[in-house]
């Protein structure tokens, strides 16, 4: 079987999308489309490991799947020319994490940071499926062999460990591999994919955070729901420093809050912070909020709107989904298939 360049990548469905998933994430997947064959996966077996009340319970899975799904196309992918899905769709996700829970090792998966800061300090409370989370991270890459993963900072070692994953299954099952004709090897290394500008979007509230859908206060965050008022409130109110922009990219060190506002403007007007600054340089920040409002309203609104269009159909966003589970899952299939026989399952046909 040919190895062939995919990129694949997954959003939980567990609340807001906001401006840091969009420039973070979403604007890099629109972007792959261009070079290569995308998959693009709402994970909603992901969103499960965690307490219900974070992801909020059948009702709010399905419509935050939805919306995750809406998001993506609103903002121009194209779920005809790729394959845009939801994870529970296709079974063979969970077939193949099974199989990979064998070839993980419990001291890999002790050693991931992200299941530590998850489980916080009551880890015997923690779900086993928070724990196994990266295995089915890995399932979710492999089962399409892609190659390349776009992925932010924080998934850095979970795309590590589905690199550790695919090397001991093509050398565990090497014989078997070789026997049956895969060559060599048989799952390819996943890549992450740090692309573009890889903006970080922080806290309209504090420099120094995250923008994160589970900050208490709305205020810190740009939804991509959010109406044009709402954004227009949301920047007014944005924390900054007295001082007036500085001129040049050095002149915004230890200052969160400004280098956080810049980075937005630069990353939605595809300019480069210095570019921008060599036009708001030595300005208030009054009249560069005007400028940031109007460009937020301009790039986030026709997103908005037309998120809203298609959450009112949810048949259509379904219907979306069950045609790219079918083509996804057409994918999988072949690689299942070939796992069993690699292990030694015997099976039908
Ligand atoms: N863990 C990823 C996140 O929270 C989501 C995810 C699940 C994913 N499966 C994936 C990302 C496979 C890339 C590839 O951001």
């Amino acid at each position: 079987m040919a190895i062939v360049e995919r990129v694949f990548s997954g959003v939980q469905p567990t609340g807001n999308l906001h401006l840091g998933n969009y420039l973070g994430a979403i604007v890099n997947f629109v972007k792959l489309q261009e070079t290569h064959n995308c998959l693009y996966c709402v994970v909603d077996m992901h969103a499960l490991t965690q307490p219900v009340e974070v992801w909020g319970g059948p009702t709010e899975l399905a419509r935050n799947t939805r919306e995750v799904t809406a998001a993506f196309i609103a903002s121009g992918i194209d779920p005809k020319k790729h394959i845009v899905f939801n994870q529970s769709q296709v079974h063979e996700h969970a077939e193949l994490a099974w199989i990979f829970n064998c070839v993980a090792r419990v001291g890999w998966l002790n050693r991931m940071t992200q299941f530590k800061e998850k489980a916080g300090k009551d880890r015997e409370a923690a779900s086993v499926g928070l724990y196994d989370y990266p295995v089915l991270m890995a399932a979710d890459i492999l089962l399409y062999r892609a190659t390349d993963v776009p992925v932010g900072d924080d998934q850095k070692q979970h795309l590590e460990l589905s690199r550790d994953i695919a090397q001991k299954f093509n050398n565990d099952f090497g014989d078997s591999i070789r026997s049956h004709g895969f060559g060599e090897v048989f799952f390819p290394q996943p890549e992450p994919l740090i692309t573009g500008p890889a903006t970080r979007v922080m806290s309209l509230r504090d420099g120094t955070k995250k923008m994160s859908k589970s900050d208490a206060s709305d205020n810190s965050r740009i939804n991509l729901t959010d109406d044009a008022d709402t954004i227009a409130q949301k920047i007014r109110k944005a924390k900054t420093d007295p001082e007036p922009l500085p001129s040049e990219e050095k002149g915004l060190e230890a200052r969160p809050e400004a280098d956080n506002l810049v980075g937005i403007y630069a990353a939605l007007s595809g300019r480069s912070k210095s570019d921008v600054l060599g036009e708001f340089g030595g300005g208030q920040f009054s009249s560069f909020k005007n400028a940031l409002v109007e460009l937020c309203v301009a790039k986030l609104s026709p997103i908005a709107s037309e998120m809203k269009r298609l959450v009112a159909d949810p048949s259509h966003v379904d219907s979306i989904l069950i045609d790219g589970a079918d083509r996804a899952r057409a994918i999988a299939a072949e690689t299942m298939k070939a796992t069993k026989d690699i292990v030694g399952f015997v099976r039908k046909g």
